[in-house]
């Protein structure tokens, strides 16, 4: 009776309820930007249901991570995380969950740039003056990130290790709330994805200095910015990638319609616009299948727990 009954669920899933998203950090950021971009686009392949979101930020997304690993695995509870999925178990202690083990695999939405940018006034206007600057407030400059085990956090901590900088760090629940203070000039650097900073720079409130990813970016308005590779930090390349989650346990015939309509959001137009708009590309290539989505993740935490230990941050 039990299959029968999860069979007959899965085939009216979401039958009129609302599917929520957690986003484990503040709203207005750049993993809640792409996780609306997404409940947008699932809407109709998901019959129209109402997908809402609820910010869950803290511990560098293992707050909202865990209260999905925990939901009742029924398809009405899902995760947006990004490349925290893969480095927090190295940045961040006890938490909570096992990547591998406690989590159904949706598929890879997108990848998405970051670019080092500075509060408004600093004397340098590119990255040669930006290393003087730095080298020349020694000790003095502080750095914001959306807490330990971020992203942010992930790339402040590689850019002073590859520097040999120390900078303070400066915490928030996400990087909507840091890159306000940026621009209000009580924080100096803040290392970002496009999907929050382009507006920013486009505006004229923030500098750019550099991209992390291994090419520049075709945006017009990060199209002269240099990767670091370029400006001198051999091989800095940090992309951050977005995926969605279920809880373990969710039924199979509810996870191949949530994977089936994430398909569906990839391919809608609006949505790979906002997304380009922004400097992020969305996923096309196996990443997107669950398989494929979970050999990825387990593929870069083996990637980046030796670069975390290397950098000498592992919070072991
Ligand atoms: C991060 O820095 O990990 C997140 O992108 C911050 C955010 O989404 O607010």
């Amino acid at each position: 009776i039990a299959a029968a009954a999860v069979a007959a669920h899965a085939q009216d899933f979401p039958g009129g309820k609302p599917v929520t998203i957690v986003v484990p950090f503040a709203a207005g950021g750049p993993t809640d930007r792409v996780a609306r971009d997404l409940a947008e686009a699932l809407r109709k392949p998901l019959g129209g249901a109402s997908v809402i979101i609820d910010n869950v930020p803290g511990a560098g997304s293992s707050i909202g991570a865990a209260k999905v690993a925990r939901a009742t695995p029924d398809g009405y509870t899902l995760l947006l995380n990004h490349i925290a999925m893969a480095t927090v178990p190295s940045l961040v202690r006890n938490v909570p969950f096992k990547v591998e083990t406690d989590f159904e695999y949706l598929g890879i939405v997108n990848d998405v740039p970051m670019t080092l940018i500075s509060k408004p006034g600093i004397p340098a206007s590119n990255y040669k003056e930006l290393s003087g600057w730095i080298a020349a407030n020694k000790g003095k400059i502080n750095i914001g990130n959306a807490g330990v085990g971020s992203a942010s956090h992930l790339c402040g901590l590689l850019y002073q290790s590859a520097t040999k900088t120390e900078m303070t760090p400066v915490p928030y629940k996400g990087t909507a709330p840091a890159i306000t203070d940026l621009i209000g000039g009580q924080i100096d650097l803040l290392c970002d994805q496009t999907t929050n900073t382009t507006p920013h720079i486009q505006a004229g409130k923030v500098k750019a200095f550099a991209v992390t990813t291994s090419k520049r970016l075709a945006l017009p308005t990060l199209k002269d910015l240099p990767t670091l590779d370029e400006a001198g930090l051999k091989n800095f390349q940090v992309t951050i990638w977005h995926g969605l989650y279920a809880p373990k346990g969710t039924p199979a015939p509810v996870l191949k319609k949530l994977n089936d309509a994430v398909k569906v959001a990839l391919k809608d137009p609006d949505f790979i616009h906002r997304e380009e708009l922004l400097g992020a590309v969305v996923a096309t290539d196996g990443r997107i299948e669950p398989a494929g989505h979970k050999k990825f993740v387990i593929d870069e935490i083996a990637k980046w727990t030796p670069v975390i230990k290397a950098a000498g941050v592992y919070a072991d």
